[in-house]
C-alpha cells in the first residue's frame, strides 16, 4: 500500500506538471484517462489506484500553479538544517513547532539536524476558515516545558502580516531562552505589518493564497507534497 502510495504521488505529479495542471483542460475525466493510461498495467489493482488519483485530482484541481516542488524543497530544508547544525554547533535546540501548519516542514527539518534537538509544539489562533488575516492572536496550546536558559527555535510554515510572530516572539522572549531564533519556511513580505527578524528562511512567495506541504485553507490541502498557489476562485466564493 505504501509503495504504491508513493509511486502515485511521483509519478502522478510528474504528469501534473508537464501539464502545468488547472491550464489545459481541467476536466476530471481527462485525468482519469491519464490516470488509467498510467496505472492500467498494474498487477496490485488499478481500481485501487484510481480511487486515489480521484481524491487527489479533486484537490489537484483547486491548484493554480505549483510554485516549489517537493524536490526543490528537500533540498532547501536540508540546507537549513546544515545551517542551524552549524550555528547551534555543541549545543541543543529546542523546536518550537506552530500548529497545525509547521508540522510537516518541522518534521523534514528536525531530521536534517545534526545537533540533539527536542519539539515543542504552540498552537495559536490564526486565519480560521477565511483566506483573510484577524490580527488576533491568542494561545490556544502553550509549551510543555519551561524554557528559560534553552536554544529556541520557532518553526512557522508562513510569516505573513508577521503579527501572530511578532506576539510570540515577545511571548517566549520573555521567559528567558538562552536564545530565540525564528525559522520559517515562507515569507510573504508583501503584507507584512510588523517587522520582524527571521534567522532561517526557506523562500519568498508572492501575495498569493498558499497551500500544500502542511498549510491550509479550511483545513484542506496540507498533504499536498508540494507548495502551489489556490485558485482564486476557491475562496473567493
Ligand atoms: P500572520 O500573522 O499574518 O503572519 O499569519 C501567519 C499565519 O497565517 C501562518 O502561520 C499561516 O497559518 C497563516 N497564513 C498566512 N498566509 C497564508 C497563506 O497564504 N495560506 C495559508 N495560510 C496562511
Ligand atoms: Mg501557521
Amino acid at each position: 500500500m505504501t509503495s504504491f502510495f508513493f509511486r502515485e504521488i511521483g509519478e502522478y505529479e510528474m504528469d501534473v506538471n508537464s501539464l502545468t495542471i488547472a491550464k489545459e483542460g481541467n476536466n476530471i475525466l481527462d485525468y482519469h484517462h491519464r490516470a488509467r493510461e498510467y496505472f492500467a498495467e498494474d498487477v496490485n489493482g488499478p481500481r485501487n489506484i484510481l480511487f486515489m488519483v480521484r481524491k487527489r485530482v479533486i484537490m489537484l484541481q483547486d491548484v493554480e500553479t505549483i510554485l516549489l516542488d517537493k524536490d526543490v524543497l528537500a533540498k532547501r530544508v536540508h540546507e537549513l538544517g546544515e545551517e542551524i547544525s552549524n550555528d547551534f554547533a555543541g549545543e541543543e535546540v529546542l523546536l518550537v513547532g506552530i500548529l497545525k501548519g509547521a508540522s510537516v516542514f518541522l518534521s523534514d527539518l528536525i531530521r536534517q539536524i545534526s545537533l540533539p534537538a527536542y519539539i515543542d509544539y504552540m498552537v495559536v489562533s490564526s486565519y480560521g476558515n477565511s483566506a483573510e488575516t484577524s490580527g488576533v492572536v491568542r494561545i490556544v496550546k502553550d509549551l510543555e516545558d519551561n524554557i528559560e536558559g534553552k536554544n529556541i527555535i520557532i518553526v512557522e510554515d508562513i510569516i505573513d502580516t508577521g503579527l501572530t510572530l511578532a506576539y510570540l516572539k515577545q511571548n517566549l522572549f520573555n521567559r528567558h531562552p538562552k536564545s530565540l531564533k525564528i525559522c520559517t519556511l515562507l515569507d510573504k513580505p508583501a503584507r507584512r505589518k510588523k517587522e520582524i527578524t527571521i534567522d532561517y528562511k526557506g523562500f519568498e512567495v508572492p501575495d498569493e493564497f498558499i497551500i500544500g506541504y502542511g498549510i491550509d485553507y479550511a483545513e484542506k490541502y496540507r498533504n499536498l507534497p508540494f507548495v502551489g498557489l489556490l485558485k482564486r476562485e476557491v475562496y473567493d466564493k
